[in-house]
């Protein structure tokens, strides 16, 4: 008796709840969104909100359905059923995944409505006029990743449940409101592992410095500044790896952890707060010494570019003093620990002061004084440093770059980007032994120097005594460079290279390749790095989509190699690249495709490269090579093979005729001088 009363009764909750919560987001958006944003008067943007004008002319909206699938306006004619507005607006599986209305004359106040939409993604509403509070409910709009409301007049403390965003948040940008309060702290282990960008300048907000930021490990800009924080800047804050920081403008005190300047932040980071606020790029806390002269540095400078000369004197007397006061010369980790106290301000004095090398595996028996004391020799110039070939005292050659002033990513990042290819080791790769930052930022990265030449020359530069590159030869050299680049692809996570060309490859006297100036998207600027980009465009390495370093990836690496590999069975340059005669230089895929068409596909092998193959179209892999290559250079970057699958392939293709490879003492004028 009671179960048969009780069920309908608990079917008719059931309906009610549904119906309740099943609002869909365009009536959100025409009863709850649009009053509460126009404020008192009608705005001209929102009068589009109406549901007599199609959905896809609402203005700055964007759909989606419940699958994730878009709401396609552009495929969309206005008879398509897309846009009979009547039955598009009830389907409940239709979601608002953008509000994007910047500077639109907004007047009114965030409505708690936001936080309905459960798959809102981005909200654009900077450079209105809104007031109000930031409304609790805005952190329960679960699909949230971008949230700007910069530069307008909202008030109050900002509520801790916007921290409930944390999962998926990317940017947070509060710019230019009347925000105030301190900033809530998130529940414990909240990840904000996507944060990017947190912006609160230019607000009212005051208390400590918000040090939970510290736990965001992908901050990369951290604004608070024009706001009324005091206290101390947390030691954490020093572990970021910030790109642009501003604390400027707010009350904070007593001295900076670390030194920001090495990272690359300038003191109007730090202006214009309390006096007693110190350390570099401030002025340095009272107590410390500090150290070095400039002229020392420009000493160096200049010592550099005049080529041989013995440099770096100075140091010597901070180096022999440290010796004395510390006993570990050895580097290595310990010394990077000692490293990273001196960042975060543990440690102070002269011992902070000098120059400091990091040592990798193979680099131990590196000195600092033999370093700075070696005679240095320009080898080679490129846009973000100079290479010197050095002799040490000890006979030993090393190779020196220094990288230009304004080339590198702040210290923080490029630190750790460092570090990481200071452990690559892989025999066609050139490896790092050492880097020695010195006092005021001059970067030096030390290898071994290698007597080799680059592929570049190798192959278009006529030189006496040369030698013969027939095909087993410039295999192995593809193979060498193909096995390099699928070591770094290989690492966890994968590295790119960003800069494959002929010029970037040594090769030594048994055709062994060897790739140079790895991870160079890692440590450079995005500036320096761009500047590499168009180069190589301009030599005709580069992909078609890479626009810039930053986005320099696995992909983009093949296509350069694949260029490389054309190069080496072609002969030719790519894109007039390494000297200014450019009556070589060819687009190389259209070449090859040229020749296909035109079925004389031998006709565009080097000379060299099938002189001694039988028949060329069928023995020793050429065509196969060739194919390859052409495979690598696809203008898709997707239906690009991995370079892998790469040396996988060239690994098969194993030419008849070994033995040539082995004497090195073959040249193209036939003489004996060797290489
Ligand atoms: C929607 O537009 C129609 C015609 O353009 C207009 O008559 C109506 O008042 C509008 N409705 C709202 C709620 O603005
Ligand atoms: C749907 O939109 C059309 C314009 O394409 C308009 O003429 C019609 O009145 C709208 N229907 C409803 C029910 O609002
Ligand atoms: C929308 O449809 C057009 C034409 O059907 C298509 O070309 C376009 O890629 C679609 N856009 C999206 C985002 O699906
Ligand atoms: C830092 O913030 C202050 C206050 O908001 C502002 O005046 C200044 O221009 C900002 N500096 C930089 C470099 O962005
Ligand atoms: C700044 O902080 C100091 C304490 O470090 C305090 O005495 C002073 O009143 C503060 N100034 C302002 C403007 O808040």
């Amino acid at each position: 008796m009671a179960a048969s009363i009780l069920l309908p009764l608990c079917i008719s909750l059931l309906l009610a709840f549904t119906l309740t919560s099943s609002v869909s987001d365009v009536d959100l958006v025409l009863y709850k969104i649009k009053p509460s944003l126009q404020g008192s008067q009608p705005n001209i943007v929102l009068l589009s909100w109406n549901a007599s004008v199609p959905l896809c002319q609402w203005r700055g909206l964007k759909w989606g359905f419940s699958d994730g699938s878009p709401l396609n306006c552009s495929s969309a004619s206005p008879s398509s059923p897309l846009w009979s507005n009547a039955t598009l607006y009830r389907n409940p599986e239709l979601n608002l995944v953008s509000l994007q209305l910047p500077s639109a004359n907004l007047a009114g106040v965030l409505p708690r409505e936001v936080g309905e939409f459960a798959n809102l993604g981005k909200l654009y509403l900077a450079g209105n006029s809104l007031s109000g509070t930031v409304p609790v409910e805005l952190g329960y709009s679960s699909a949230l990743s971008d949230v700007d409301l910069s530069f307008n007049s909202l008030q109050g403390p900002l509520p801790a449940s916007i921290w409930n965003l944390c999962s998926g948040l990317v940017s947070l940008r509060l710019h230019g409101n009347e925000l105030s309060g301190s900033v809530p702290d998130p529940v414990p282990d909240s990840n904000c592992g996507e944060l990017r960008f947190l912006d609160l300048g230019q607000n009212s907000f005051a208390g400590d410095f918000p040090e939970f930021v510290a736990g965001f490990r992908n901050l990369a800009n951290l604004d608070l500044g024009g706001n009324s924080f005091s206290g101390r800047i947390p030691a954490s804050v020093a572990a970021l790896t910030l790109r642009k920081l501003n604390v400027s403008h707010n009350n904070f005190s007593g001295p900076l952890p670390g030194d920001f300047e090495r990272s690359g932040f300038g003191p109007e980071v730090f202006e214009g707060n309390d006096p007693t606020l110190c350390g570099l790029p401030l002025t340095p806390c009272p107590g410390r010494n500090s150290g070095l002269s400039s002229g020392a540095i420009a000493g160096l400078l200049i010592g550099l570019m005049t080529g041989t000369v013995v440099f770096f004197s100075v140091l010597i007397g901070y180096f022999q003093r440290r010796k004395r006061s510390s006993s570990n010369p050895n580097g290595g980790d310990e010394e990077e620990d000692e490293e990273e106290k001196e960042l975060f301000g543990e440690t102070a004095g002269e011992q902070s002061d000098e120059g400091k090398l990091i040592l990798f595996p193979g680099g131990e028996h590196l000195r600092l004084e033999d370093i700075l004391n070696a005679t240095g020799q320009v080898i080679e110039k490129s846009n973000y440093g100079t290479v010197y070939k050095a002799k040490l005292g000890d006979g030993g050659t090393i190779a020196l770059r220094l990288l230009k002033e304004d080339c590198c990513r702040p210290r923080s990042s490029f630190l750790p980007a460092v570090k990481q290819i200071g452990k690559i080791r892989h025999e066609n790769l050139i490896p790092l032994k050492a880097f020695y930052e010195g006092k005021r930022g001059e970067k030096l990265l030390i290898h071994d120097y290698l007597p080799s030449r680059t592929l570049c020359d190798l192959l278009h530069e006529p030189m006496p005594g040369k030698p013969a590159l027939n095909w087993t030869r410039r295999r192995k050299i593809a193979l060498g460079v193909a096995r390099g680049l699928a070591h770094l692809h290989g690492l966890d996570p994968p590295m790119a290279h960003g800069n494959v060309r002929s010029k970037t490859i040594l090769v030594d006297d048994f055709f062994r390749a060897r790739l140079n100036e790895l991870g160079l998207d890692r440590i450079t600027e995005s500036h320096v790095g761009d500047e590499l980009v168009s180069i190589s465009k301009a030599e005709g390495y580069k992909a078609p989509e890479l626009q810039s370093m930053r986005k320099c990836n696995p992909r983009s690496d093949v296509y350069a190699y694949g260029i490389v590999l054309l190069e080496i069975l072609l002969g030719r340059r790519p894109g007039g690249g390494c000297s200014r005669n450019g009556k070589e230089y060819a687009d190389l895929p259209a070449l090859v495709k040229g020749a296909v068409l035109e079925e004389t596909t031998v006709d565009v092998f080097d000379g060299e490269v099938v002189k001694g193959v039988r028949n060329p179209m069928e023995d020793g892999g050429l065509i196969q090579a060739l194919r390859l290559a052409m495979g690598c250079c696809s203008p898709v970057a997707a239906v690009r093979p991995t370079m892998e699958e790469v040396v996988r392939q060239l690994e098969e293709n194993r030419p008849n005729n070994r033995s040539d490879l082995y004497s090195p003492a073959e040249t193209r004028s036939g003489s004996v001088t060797p290489f």
